[in-house]
Protein backbone atom coordinates (compact mmCIF):
# COMPACT_ATOMS: atom_id res chain seq x y z
CA UNK A 1 0.00 0.00 0.00
CA UNK A 2 2.94 2.25 -0.21
CA UNK A 3 1.84 4.05 -3.40
CA UNK A 4 -1.18 5.80 -1.62
CA UNK A 5 -0.33 7.27 1.53
CA UNK A 6 -1.68 11.14 1.09
CA UNK A 7 -4.04 12.73 -1.59
CA UNK A 8 -0.86 13.59 -3.53
CA UNK A 9 0.59 9.93 -4.01
CA UNK A 10 -0.13 9.03 -8.11
CA UNK A 11 -0.51 6.32 -9.91
CA UNK A 12 1.10 6.01 -13.07
CA UNK A 13 -0.13 5.74 -16.56
CA UNK A 14 1.61 4.63 -20.15
CA UNK A 15 1.60 8.32 -20.98
CA UNK A 16 4.11 9.49 -19.41
CA UNK A 17 2.08 11.23 -16.60
CA UNK A 18 0.96 10.28 -12.88
CA UNK A 19 -2.52 10.82 -11.93
CA UNK A 20 -2.89 11.76 -8.03
CA UNK A 21 -5.22 8.81 -6.57
CA UNK A 22 -7.62 11.13 -4.86
CA UNK A 23 -9.44 14.04 -6.74
CA UNK A 24 -12.47 16.65 -5.99
CA UNK A 25 -15.61 16.18 -8.80
CA UNK A 26 -17.07 19.00 -9.34
CA UNK A 27 -20.31 17.57 -11.23
CA UNK A 28 -23.45 19.45 -10.12
CA UNK A 29 -21.64 21.59 -8.14
CA UNK A 30 -23.33 25.29 -8.77
CA UNK A 31 -20.77 28.30 -9.53
CA UNK A 32 -20.13 29.65 -6.66
CA UNK A 33 -20.10 26.33 -4.96
CA UNK A 34 -17.67 25.13 -7.59
CA UNK A 35 -15.35 27.83 -6.81
CA UNK A 36 -14.95 27.77 -3.45
CA UNK A 37 -14.88 23.55 -3.42
CA UNK A 38 -11.94 23.86 -5.39
CA UNK A 39 -9.96 26.43 -3.31
CA UNK A 40 -10.87 24.40 -0.15
CA UNK A 41 -9.78 21.34 -1.83
CA UNK A 42 -6.32 22.83 -3.14
CA UNK A 43 -5.98 24.49 0.52
CA UNK A 44 -6.74 20.68 2.10
CA UNK A 45 -3.95 19.50 -0.11
CA UNK A 46 -6.17 17.95 -3.19
CA UNK A 47 -4.25 18.70 -6.59
CA UNK A 48 -6.39 17.06 -8.77
CA UNK A 49 -9.38 18.08 -10.07
CA UNK A 50 -12.22 16.69 -12.68
CA UNK A 51 -14.51 18.61 -14.67
CA UNK A 52 -16.17 18.36 -17.27
CA UNK A 53 -17.36 20.86 -20.92
CA UNK A 54 -21.07 19.89 -19.69
CA UNK A 55 -20.78 20.69 -15.90
CA UNK A 56 -20.71 24.46 -17.26
CA UNK A 57 -18.05 25.02 -13.97
CA UNK A 58 -14.87 25.17 -16.46
CA UNK A 59 -14.63 29.06 -15.77
CA UNK A 60 -15.22 28.92 -12.13
CA UNK A 61 -12.83 25.75 -11.83
CA UNK A 62 -9.92 27.71 -13.68
CA UNK A 63 -10.58 30.80 -11.72
CA UNK A 64 -10.06 28.96 -8.59
CA UNK A 65 -6.71 26.91 -9.26
CA UNK A 66 -5.65 30.66 -10.18
CA UNK A 67 -6.18 32.49 -7.00
CA UNK A 68 -4.95 29.05 -4.86
CA UNK A 69 -1.78 30.54 -6.25
CA UNK A 70 -0.92 27.22 -6.74
CA UNK A 71 1.64 26.51 -9.46
CA UNK A 72 -0.63 25.45 -12.16
CA UNK A 73 2.04 22.51 -12.85
CA UNK A 74 1.31 21.39 -9.48
CA UNK A 75 -2.40 20.44 -10.21
CA UNK A 76 -3.47 17.70 -12.12
CA UNK A 77 -6.70 19.30 -14.28
CA UNK A 78 -8.78 16.85 -16.01
CA UNK A 79 -11.97 18.15 -18.30
CA UNK A 80 -13.97 16.17 -20.98
CA UNK A 81 -15.20 16.53 -24.58
CA UNK A 82 -19.05 16.05 -24.39
CA UNK A 83 -21.44 14.25 -26.72
CA UNK A 84 -22.37 17.10 -29.18
CA UNK A 85 -18.89 18.35 -29.59
CA UNK A 86 -17.63 14.70 -30.86
CA UNK A 87 -16.49 14.14 -34.26
CA UNK A 88 -12.71 14.88 -35.38
CA UNK A 89 -13.22 19.10 -36.28
CA UNK A 90 -15.50 19.57 -33.54
CA UNK A 91 -13.44 18.11 -31.01
CA UNK A 92 -10.32 20.11 -31.73
CA UNK A 93 -12.71 23.24 -31.37
CA UNK A 94 -13.76 22.00 -28.01
CA UNK A 95 -10.88 21.43 -26.27
CA UNK A 96 -9.68 25.38 -27.37
CA UNK A 97 -13.23 26.50 -25.50
CA UNK A 98 -12.22 24.54 -22.70
CA UNK A 99 -8.81 25.58 -22.28
CA UNK A 100 -10.43 29.18 -22.81
CA UNK A 101 -13.03 28.81 -20.34
CA UNK A 102 -10.48 27.11 -17.91
CA UNK A 103 -7.97 29.80 -18.37
CA UNK A 104 -4.97 27.55 -19.51
CA UNK A 105 -3.29 26.29 -22.11
CA UNK A 106 -2.94 22.54 -21.05
CA UNK A 107 -5.17 19.98 -19.45
CA UNK A 108 -3.24 17.65 -17.49
CA UNK A 109 -5.97 14.72 -19.16
CA UNK A 110 -8.78 15.25 -21.41
CA UNK A 111 -11.42 12.82 -21.95
CA UNK A 112 -14.35 11.20 -23.88
CA UNK A 113 -16.82 12.00 -22.10
CA UNK A 114 -19.10 8.89 -23.09
CA UNK A 115 -18.58 6.60 -26.30
CA UNK A 116 -20.99 7.96 -28.54
CA UNK A 117 -21.50 5.54 -31.55
CA UNK A 118 -20.25 6.39 -35.03
CA UNK A 119 -18.41 9.53 -33.53
CA UNK A 120 -15.58 8.17 -30.79
CA UNK A 121 -13.08 6.95 -33.27
CA UNK A 122 -13.12 10.18 -35.08
CA UNK A 123 -12.95 11.86 -31.47
CA UNK A 124 -9.86 9.72 -29.81
CA UNK A 125 -7.98 10.91 -33.52
CA UNK A 126 -8.49 14.35 -32.68
CA UNK A 127 -7.32 13.52 -28.93
CA UNK A 128 -4.20 12.25 -30.81
CA UNK A 129 -3.59 15.43 -32.15
CA UNK A 130 -4.73 17.27 -28.96
CA UNK A 131 -2.16 15.18 -27.37
CA UNK A 132 0.72 15.70 -29.56
CA UNK A 133 0.03 19.60 -30.16
CA UNK A 134 0.38 19.55 -25.73
CA UNK A 135 -3.21 21.27 -25.62
CA UNK A 136 -3.56 17.86 -23.26
CA UNK A 137 -0.56 16.30 -21.11
CA UNK A 138 -2.51 12.73 -21.95
CA UNK A 139 -6.12 11.49 -22.97
CA UNK A 140 -8.24 9.49 -22.11
CA UNK A 141 -12.00 8.12 -22.47
CA UNK A 142 -14.91 7.71 -19.61
CA UNK A 143 -17.77 4.91 -19.83
CA UNK A 144 -16.37 3.18 -22.18
CA UNK A 145 -17.01 -0.18 -22.04
CA UNK A 146 -15.21 -3.87 -22.60
CA UNK A 147 -16.14 -3.57 -26.46
CA UNK A 148 -15.75 0.01 -27.01
CA UNK A 149 -12.30 -0.50 -25.84
CA UNK A 150 -11.15 -3.29 -28.18
CA UNK A 151 -12.59 -1.47 -30.54
CA UNK A 152 -10.49 1.68 -29.99
CA UNK A 153 -6.91 -0.45 -29.14
CA UNK A 154 -7.81 -2.33 -32.63
CA UNK A 155 -8.01 1.27 -34.61
CA UNK A 156 -5.27 3.86 -32.63
CA UNK A 157 -1.75 2.52 -31.50
CA UNK A 158 -2.30 5.10 -28.31
CA UNK A 159 -3.74 3.21 -25.55
CA UNK A 160 -6.20 5.49 -23.47
CA UNK A 161 -3.86 6.56 -20.56
CA UNK A 162 -7.18 6.43 -18.07
CA UNK A 163 -10.72 5.11 -18.33
CA UNK A 164 -12.89 6.92 -16.14
CA UNK A 165 -16.32 5.16 -14.95
CA UNK A 166 -18.87 4.87 -12.30
CA UNK A 167 -16.89 2.46 -9.70
CA UNK A 168 -17.99 1.51 -6.11
CA UNK A 169 -18.57 -1.94 -4.04
CA UNK A 170 -22.21 -1.63 -5.50
CA UNK A 171 -21.00 -1.22 -9.22
CA UNK A 172 -17.95 -3.72 -9.30
CA UNK A 173 -17.17 -4.58 -12.40
CA UNK A 174 -14.29 -6.83 -12.29
CA UNK A 175 -13.99 -7.37 -15.64
CA UNK A 176 -13.57 -3.99 -16.71
CA UNK A 177 -10.90 -4.06 -14.23
CA UNK A 178 -9.10 -6.57 -15.11
CA UNK A 179 -9.41 -5.80 -18.95
CA UNK A 180 -8.33 -2.08 -17.97
CA UNK A 181 -5.75 -3.44 -15.48
CA UNK A 182 -3.97 -6.12 -18.65
CA UNK A 183 -3.86 -3.37 -21.54
CA UNK A 184 -2.41 -0.95 -19.16
CA UNK A 185 -5.70 1.45 -18.74
CA UNK A 186 -5.57 3.22 -15.27
CA UNK A 187 -9.50 2.90 -14.27
CA UNK A 188 -10.58 5.91 -12.24
CA UNK A 189 -14.11 5.86 -10.22
CA UNK A 190 -16.64 8.27 -10.50
CA UNK A 191 -19.44 8.34 -7.98
CA UNK A 192 -17.30 6.58 -5.89
CA UNK A 193 -19.50 7.45 -3.08
CA UNK A 194 -22.63 6.42 -5.58
CA UNK A 195 -23.57 9.99 -5.71
CA UNK A 196 -25.08 9.42 -2.01
CA UNK A 197 -27.12 7.16 -2.50
CA UNK A 198 -25.47 3.86 -0.32
CA UNK A 199 -23.91 6.02 1.98
CA UNK A 200 -26.59 4.58 4.90
CA UNK A 201 -26.10 0.74 3.83
CA UNK A 202 -25.91 -0.68 7.27
CA UNK A 203 -23.25 -3.05 6.09
CA UNK A 204 -21.39 0.14 5.54
CA UNK A 205 -22.04 1.72 9.06
CA UNK A 206 -20.94 -1.48 10.67
CA UNK A 207 -17.73 -1.19 8.94
CA UNK A 208 -17.31 2.66 9.44
CA UNK A 209 -17.75 1.77 13.59
CA UNK A 210 -15.16 -0.62 13.58
CA UNK A 211 -12.48 1.29 12.02
CA UNK A 212 -12.99 4.76 13.75
CA UNK A 213 -14.30 6.28 10.43
CA UNK A 214 -17.16 7.87 8.41
CA UNK A 215 -19.34 5.63 5.80
CA UNK A 216 -17.76 7.92 2.91
CA UNK A 217 -14.57 7.19 4.21
CA UNK A 218 -14.95 3.39 4.15
CA UNK A 219 -15.71 4.20 0.59
CA UNK A 220 -13.21 6.12 -0.70
CA UNK A 221 -10.71 3.69 1.17
CA UNK A 222 -11.98 0.70 -0.24
CA UNK A 223 -11.70 2.32 -3.73
CA UNK A 224 -7.59 2.98 -3.24
CA UNK A 225 -7.07 -0.36 -1.91
CA UNK A 226 -8.76 -1.41 -5.23
CA UNK A 227 -6.12 0.42 -7.20
CA UNK A 228 -8.21 2.98 -8.65
CA UNK A 229 -7.92 6.52 -8.71
CA UNK A 230 -11.07 7.90 -7.00
CA UNK A 231 -13.33 11.59 -7.44
CA UNK A 232 -15.51 11.81 -4.52
CA UNK A 233 -17.70 14.94 -5.19
CA UNK A 234 -18.56 17.77 -2.19
CA UNK A 235 -19.34 21.13 -2.24
CA UNK A 236 -18.74 21.54 1.87
CA UNK A 237 -15.48 21.56 3.08
CA UNK A 238 -15.37 19.45 5.66
CA UNK A 239 -16.61 16.86 3.60
CA UNK A 240 -13.94 17.75 0.90
CA UNK A 241 -11.64 17.50 4.62
CA UNK A 242 -13.07 14.21 5.58
CA UNK A 243 -13.20 12.68 1.99
CA UNK A 244 -9.51 12.87 2.11
CA UNK A 245 -8.78 11.68 5.19
CA UNK A 246 -8.50 8.18 4.33
CA UNK A 247 -4.78 8.00 4.03
CA UNK A 248 -4.73 6.87 7.62
CA UNK A 249 -5.93 3.19 8.49
CA UNK A 250 -6.24 0.12 6.22
CA UNK A 251 -9.52 -2.09 5.47
CA UNK A 252 -8.42 -5.97 6.19
CA UNK A 253 -8.11 -8.16 3.51
CA UNK A 254 -10.77 -10.09 5.20
CA UNK A 255 -13.34 -7.02 4.77
CA UNK A 256 -12.20 -6.13 1.62
CA UNK A 257 -12.92 -9.46 0.29
CA UNK A 258 -16.53 -9.15 2.28
CA UNK A 259 -17.10 -6.30 0.38
CA UNK A 260 -16.50 -8.07 -2.88
CA UNK A 261 -19.69 -9.75 -2.48
CA UNK A 262 -21.71 -6.30 -2.68
CA UNK A 263 -21.78 -5.85 -5.92
CA UNK A 264 -25.29 -5.97 -8.02
CA UNK A 265 -25.14 -3.58 -10.65
CA UNK A 266 -26.29 -0.74 -9.07
CA UNK A 267 -25.81 2.54 -10.97
CA UNK A 268 -26.62 6.16 -10.09
CA UNK A 269 -25.40 7.47 -13.75
CA UNK A 270 -25.85 6.66 -17.37
CA UNK A 271 -25.50 3.17 -18.74
CA UNK A 272 -22.84 2.49 -21.23
CA UNK A 273 -23.22 -1.30 -21.65
CA UNK A 274 -25.69 -1.46 -24.41
CA UNK A 275 -24.15 1.35 -26.66
CA UNK A 276 -22.84 -0.33 -29.79
N1 LIG B 1 -17.54 10.73 -16.56
C1 LIG B 1 -18.79 10.70 -16.16
O1 LIG B 1 -19.71 10.37 -16.93
C2 LIG B 1 -19.10 11.06 -14.74
C3 LIG B 1 -20.39 10.78 -14.24
C4 LIG B 1 -20.64 11.09 -12.90
C5 LIG B 1 -19.65 11.66 -12.12
N2 LIG B 1 -18.43 11.96 -12.66
C6 LIG B 1 -17.36 12.62 -11.86
O2 LIG B 1 -17.24 11.96 -10.60
C7 LIG B 1 -17.46 12.90 -9.55
C8 LIG B 1 -18.06 12.23 -8.34
O3 LIG B 1 -19.28 11.58 -8.64
P1 LIG B 1 -20.71 12.12 -8.17
O4 LIG B 1 -20.66 13.58 -8.03
O5 LIG B 1 -21.71 11.53 -9.08
O6 LIG B 1 -20.99 11.41 -6.79
P2 LIG B 1 -20.23 10.99 -5.43
O7 LIG B 1 -18.92 11.64 -5.31
O8 LIG B 1 -20.32 9.52 -5.39
O9 LIG B 1 -21.24 11.57 -4.35
C9 LIG B 1 -21.51 12.93 -4.26
C10 LIG B 1 -22.68 13.12 -3.31
O10 LIG B 1 -22.32 12.70 -2.00
C11 LIG B 1 -22.38 13.80 -1.08
N3 LIG B 1 -21.18 13.68 -0.22
C12 LIG B 1 -19.89 13.94 -0.54
N4 LIG B 1 -19.08 13.68 0.48
C13 LIG B 1 -19.86 13.22 1.48
C14 LIG B 1 -19.59 12.79 2.82
N5 LIG B 1 -18.35 12.78 3.30
N6 LIG B 1 -20.64 12.41 3.59
C15 LIG B 1 -21.90 12.42 3.08
N7 LIG B 1 -22.22 12.82 1.84
C16 LIG B 1 -21.21 13.22 1.05
C17 LIG B 1 -22.35 15.04 -1.95
O11 LIG B 1 -23.09 16.11 -1.36
P3 LIG B 1 -22.45 17.58 -1.04
O12 LIG B 1 -21.82 18.09 -2.30
O13 LIG B 1 -23.65 18.35 -0.61
O14 LIG B 1 -21.45 17.35 0.05
C18 LIG B 1 -23.09 14.56 -3.20
O15 LIG B 1 -24.49 14.58 -2.99
C19 LIG B 1 -18.36 13.94 -10.23
O16 LIG B 1 -18.44 15.15 -9.49
C20 LIG B 1 -17.69 14.08 -11.57
O17 LIG B 1 -16.52 14.86 -11.47
C21 LIG B 1 -18.15 11.64 -13.95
Amino acid sequence: MASIQSPNSSLPTNQSVSVPVLGLGVWKSKPKECYSSVLSALELGYRHIDTAAIYGNEEDVGKAIRDSKIPRKDIFLVTKLWNADQGYDSALRAIDRSLEKLGTNYVDMYLIHFPVSEKRKESWRALEKIKEEGKAKSVGVSNFMIPHLKELLSSSSLVPAMNQVEFHPFLNDSKLLQFCQEKGILLEAYSPLAHGQKLQDPRIGKLAASYGKTNAQILIRWSLQKGLVVIPKSVKSERIRENADVFDFQISDEDMKSMETWNEDFRTCWDPTSVV
